[in-house]
């Protein structure tokens, strides 16, 4: 066979030759977690110590017999203490990638952290001698340092509760497991005890009877509040919840999410909410990170995002919310096109052949994050003038076009990238 690539064909040698290189690629990634170091060299300063969680430039990575997926692409965001932040974005954009790779949860060996920064400002490290609140660097913790912090300091909702609880042990068999690990002191009576009273706060009205049910016998709603209660048996400083709602109905969704509210003001702490819905978004939320393909392309206060949306995406998006005063003979809107294949992912704009704003310079370099207000930053060309102006102690260079090879003719090239998509169909 001749080693030509027709669009996504990929001849037995090339296949060989990506398997060889990502299983070097795996060792290597899978010795690095093995290794013992020493906690200075997992210990990092946090830049802001109101901050519970600061993610910065993080790059998850798939390494599959097709290529190595690109799920998350450098993304950054920082989840305040005390704060609600909402991440959207359509499916497949690296939501849940990104909030497993801050649980060390990653499907390993092929998915791997391969850099960035994930910093978590755990109360149990003090200050450098620079006085800097101290923080773990998650991406460097080694795997057995992190059973300390996972479930205890940071805990998650996963996206599907069924598949998350075990099937075989009943509810209170895995709460208690999941209460003992944090609370070792505790005798049996004491933890069975202490995992009805997590029962009994998540609003589980029977929480004795739920507490001997296997997993099968609730309903979904009832198991999305026993995966909750698990989730806060350790006092989590951070809960990630992915998708806590999507397979419930609005009226158990409204008290999940209520639940959720109510618990993160109680217990003080905050939560990463990940959907879909930007109706939940706008309710729970205080601040928003928007994904799209693997990486963050606006991000501000609720406010911002819903009133002063800025990136064509987030436009989209809104548009796309079924309004009650929405006329019901006009079609919904939808943005036409599909995201881009994660193994080739382009060098411009990743946005660019579904926008209805795109000019010349998109088809240059990926635009970077720019700041439009203290809270506000897009990751769009178009407002590269708007972020050059809000920021005058900044070098005057930021915001130079760029000349690229592509800028030439707009018009063309995007209809030659257009034919070239169909012909890669
Ligand atoms: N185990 C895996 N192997 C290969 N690729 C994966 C794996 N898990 C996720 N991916 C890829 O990573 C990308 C991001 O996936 P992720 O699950 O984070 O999407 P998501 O934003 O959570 O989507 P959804 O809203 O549907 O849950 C996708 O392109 C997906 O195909
Ligand atoms: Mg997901």
């Amino acid at each position: 066979m001749k080693e030509k690539n027709k669009g996504n064909y990929i001849s037995l040698r090339e296949s060989r030759k990506i398997i060889k290189e990502n299983v070097r690629q795996m060792k290597y990634y899978e010795s690095l977690k093995r290794r013992k170091l020493d906690i200075s060299e997992y210990t990092v300063p946090m830049k802001n110590p109101d901050n519970i969680v600061e993610i910065e430039d993080l790059e998850t990575c798939f390494f599959t017999d097709t290529g190595t997926v690109k799920s998350v692409h450098g993304v950054s965001f920082d989840v305040p203490k005390n704060k609600v932040v909402g991440v959207v974005g359509e499916s497949g954009c690296g939501k849940s990638v990104t909030s497993l790779s801050i649980m060390q949860l990653v499907q390993a060996p092929q998915g791997q952290v391969v850099g960035g920064q994930i910093r978590f400002n755990s109360s149990e490290l003090g200050y450098d001698d620079k006085g800097r609140k101290l923080a773990y660097d998650i991406v460097r913790t080694p795997t057995q340092e992190m059973y300390n912090i996972r479930g205890k300091d940071i805990s998650m909702i996963f996206q599907d509760p069924m598949t998350s609880l075990n099937p075989v042990f009943t509810i209170g068999y895995q709460l208690d497991e999941v209460s003992f690990l944090h609370r070792p002191n505790l005798s049996k009576a004491e933890i069975k005890e202490y995992s009805i009273e997590m029962l009994k706060k998540v609003g589980i009205s029977m929480p004795e009877h739920t507490y001997k049910c296997y997993p099968h016998e609730l309903s979904g709603g009832m198991r999305q509040r026993v995966m909750i209660a698990m989730a806060l048996a350790g006092d989590p400083k951070l809960i990630i919840a992915d998708e806590p709602t999507t397979a419930l109905d609005v009226t158990i969704q409204a008290q999940i999410l209520e639940l959720l509210r109510e618990l993160q003001r109680t217990q003080g702490c905050s939560i990463m909410l990940i959907t879909h819905d930007l109706g939940v978004i706008a309710e729970m939320a205080d601040e928003v990170v928007i994904m799209y393909a693997g990486r963050v392309i606006e991000k501000g206060t609720v406010h911002e995002i819903f009133h002063n949306p800025l990136h064509p995406y987030n436009i989209g998006l809104q548009k796309s919310k079924p309004l009650i005063t929405s006329s019901v003979s006009e079609p919904l809107y939808s943005i036409p096109g599909q995201v881009p294949n994660p193994i080739n992912l382009p060098d411009h704009c990743y946005f660019m052949n579904r926008c209805n704003r795109c000019m010349e310079r998109c088809a240059g370099a990926y635009p970077e994050m720019r700041q439009v207000s203290p809270t506000h930053s897009v990751a769009c060309h178009l407002y590269a003038d708007v972020a050059a102006e809000n920021k005058p102690q900044s070098a005057s260079g930021g915001s130079k076009k760029k000349k690229t090879p592509f800028a030439k003719n707009r018009v063309k090239y995007i209809e030659e990238r257009r034919i070239e998509q169909r012909g890669a169909k």
